[in-house]
């Protein structure tokens, strides 16, 4: 890969997706205007815009791009270009319908829309190298060009195609994975129910089988779409970087949609210059801000730490759910800054400006198809204000207090069929035990199941690993290296089950994780829906769980800290703790949630010697530092002003609802 661009002529970016092709000519002067009044310093532009740039094969047009982007550069607005590829125009299908993707069950997906991709399809790579390259030539030491948008949410709406094409660049994949094919039969282990392949072409993409199709053919599948999707953006990326050097190319990431599975972003974050993510607030009964933070730390993470860019959110209600409430007073604000606390260099929206037709015009923008005089205006402006008084932040970093491991693989992998409960759900096991940190006030840094073995526990001295069903050879020794030298661990059930083969481990479950937990089990005793057991505590604590049970069988020096009180396994260990060295591995073997799973995490907490800070729930203390000083953002999520406790003992206000940032220059 050429070297990465630097981002250093990125503004502290305040903006949005500008879609001026859905306006007359007049408008766009009226948009520059109304930018400068809000403080807009960058926009995205052209992310859907092929059809009207290449009106016909091969004829370009140019001239009204060439105006849109003078325009903006005249008013000192910053544009990060998009290259069009996720929406091809209707003459490209016309030509070439097997661009389009097949299902599953054979359906070949139809034009309308937008993402209908299949990214093995030689003719939609040419296409959209094509484009790429005619814009990077025209556009690529353009001024006003400070960063690249390739395509739009790779992975999303769909990911895998499983056309004839596909099928022969899968194998193709799987010749480069497994060299022969022993190993691939070894590792798709095909001698159950007669699977085995004796030619590389009698393999095909696991289409709708009868019943539940091979899970690790389905699995290296999954990895296969995503390393297509990947080839194709790796190949716009190095054409940008070739013509329009200087210019980090970037493409928009959805970490941490609460559903579906998207791609691996631990891959994906090493291809860009520029990790940017798109985050929406789920409507879904639970604490919106809380998968925020999540998104925001997971998207700082992949970044590896570094700086990140919020590049879609919201200014109130989205369209694409079945109810889309506005946000209330002060809540965009509150969640811009949010990202920004947690590393976001800069705040923007989808999009500038309502669309008065097509399938989002009910999705909220910065500029109401009513105008200006609105409270989403003012509050737009606003904020404009407040992100550019933060200038000064670009280039501190926020610091995680604790980690957690996310795995995308393990998660594609345990969502497969036929495991021992239907309801084991990894991401929901994920998102409580981040609840649990969050409602303790704790930055969590994520990490991907590799190299923990050189995890420093000064640094972090607390690990969690909620559910890692799929555990790589080696990452019980690396656990074991992190706790003997000082790391409090706490795992919780179905973790370390599976290799990336989704082959089980040899010997007694939890076989990846046997040795640093000091434990086996047994067997494993789902419970059924509705069904609850009592935990009993040895300090006459008592919990309540759900979903899960399993015999536990401690070995010398694993501790039970609490034990199964009824239900089939009573009397087993729940949950333990197991001394190595100069540190502790906790295990929990069943599902905890809410105040029973905080307790837990606290008793971890306790070894770990992290001593949370006293402030009410959901208000965060999140906190920016490097060269220019140290920012402490203090967002209040309540209905009533909280106070904060200064590092000069100083007691500080923060208003209800809103959030303030409190400088302490070097
Ligand atoms: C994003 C997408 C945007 C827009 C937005 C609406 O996922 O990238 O183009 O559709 O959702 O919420």
């Amino acid at each position: 890969m050429p070297s990465p661009a630097p981002h250093d002529r990125l503004p502290l970016a305040f903006g949005g997706d500008y879609n001026p092709e859905q306006w007359p000519r007049e408008v766009w002067e009226e948009d520059v205007r109304l930018m400068r009044e809000a403080g807009v310093t960058a926009v995205s532009l052209g992310v859907f815009s092929w059809a009207r740039l290449e009106p016909r094969p091969g004829a370009y047009d140019w001239e009204w791009l060439d105006t849109v982007i003078g325009l903006l550069h005249g008013a000192g607005i910053a544009v990060n270009l998009g290259t069009p590829t996720v929406v091809p125009p209707a003459w490209f299908y016309r030509a070439h319908p097997d661009a389009l993707p097949v299902t599953r069950e054979g359906v070949r997906l139809a034009f309308g829309s937008r993402g209908a991709i299949c990214h093995s399809n030689p003719e939609y790579r040419a296409a959209a190298t094509t484009i790429t390259r005619a814009l990077a030539e025209r556009y690529g030491s353009h001024p006003a060009v400070v960063l690249w948008h390739v395509h739009n949410e790779y992975g999303a709406p769909v990911l895998a195609c499983y056309c004839d094409v596909c099928a022969a660049a899968f194998r193709g994949w799987l010749r480069e994975r497994y060299d022969t094919l022993d190993a691939l039969n070894h590792a798709w282990g095909t001698a159950f129910w007669g699977q085995q392949y004796g030619d590389w072409e009698e393999i095909t993409p696991p289409r709708a089988t009868p019943s539940v199709c091979n899970p690790t053919q389905q699995l290296d599948y999954h990895r296969f779409a995503d390393a297509q999707a990947r080839a194709n953006f790796v190949a716009e990326r190095d054409i940008l970087h070739r013509l329009s050097p200087g210019v980090p190319v970037t493409t928009n990431f959805m970490v941490a949609p609460s559903q579906g599975q998207t791609v691996d972003y631990w891959a994906w974050a090493k291809e860009v210059d520029l990790v940017t993510n798109d985050h929406y607030l789920m409507t879904d009964g639970r604490r919106t801000h809380v998968n925020l933070a999540l998104a925001a730390d997971l998207t700082r993470s992949v970044a590896g730490g570094g700086p990140w860019l919020l590049l879609e959110h919201a200014t109130s209600g989205v369209n694409w759910q079945p109810y889309n409430p506005a946000k209330r007073p002060g809540e965009m604000a509150r969640n811009s800054l949010g990202h920004v606390a947690r590393g976001s260099e800069g705040a923007m929206f989808f999009q500038w400006r309502q669309s008065q037709s097509g399938a989002e015009k009910f999705h909220t923008a910065m500029l109401a198809n009513s105008g200006t005089d609105n409270r989403g205006w003012r509050e737009v402006t606003d904020l404009g204000r407040r992100v550019a008084g933060l200038a000064d932040l670009r280039g501190t970093r926020t610091r995680g207090d604790v980690a957690m491991v996310w795995s995308w693989d393990s998660w594609w992998a345990q969502s497969l069929e036929w495991r021992p409960s239907q309801d084991l759900d990894a991401r929901e096991r994920l998102d409580s035990f981040y609840e649990a940190l969050y409602d303790r006030h704790l930055t969590v840094d994520f990490l991907p199941p590799t190299g923990l073995g050189d995890l420093d526990p000064e640094r972090y001295p607390l690990l969690v690993v909620p559910q890692l069903y799929s555990a790589p050879v080696g990452v019980g020794a690396d656990l074991e290296r992190y706790v003997a030298r000082g790391g409090t661990l706490l795992v919780s059930f179905f973790s370390g089950i599976v290799d990336e083969n989704d082959t089980l481990h040899p010997g007694a479950y939890p076989g990846a994780l046997r040795d640093v937990l000091g434990l086996t089990v047994e067997e494993f005793d789902p419970l059924l829906p509705g069904e609850t057991v009592s935990v009993r505590g040895a300090d006459g604590s008592s919990y309540t769980a759900d979903l899960w049970s399993e015999v536990v069988l401690p070995g010398a020096g694993c501790e039970t800290v609490a034990v199964f009180a009824d239900g089939r396994t009573a009397g087993g260990a729940a949950l333990t703790r197991h001394a190595v060295g100069s540190g502790t591995a906790w295990y929990l073997a069943t599902r905890l949630t809410g105040a029973d799973l905080a307790t837990v995490v606290d008793l971890a907490l306790a070894d770990a010697g992290i001593t949370p800070v006293d402030l009410p729930r959901d208000v965060e203390l999140v906190v920016r530092e490097g060269e220019s000083g140290t920012f402490r953002f203090a967002v209040n999520h309540t209905g009533s002003e909280v106070k904060v406790v200064l590092p000069d003992g100083s007691r500080a206000a923060v208003p209800a609802g809103g959030v303030e940032v409190f400088r302490d220059p070097r």
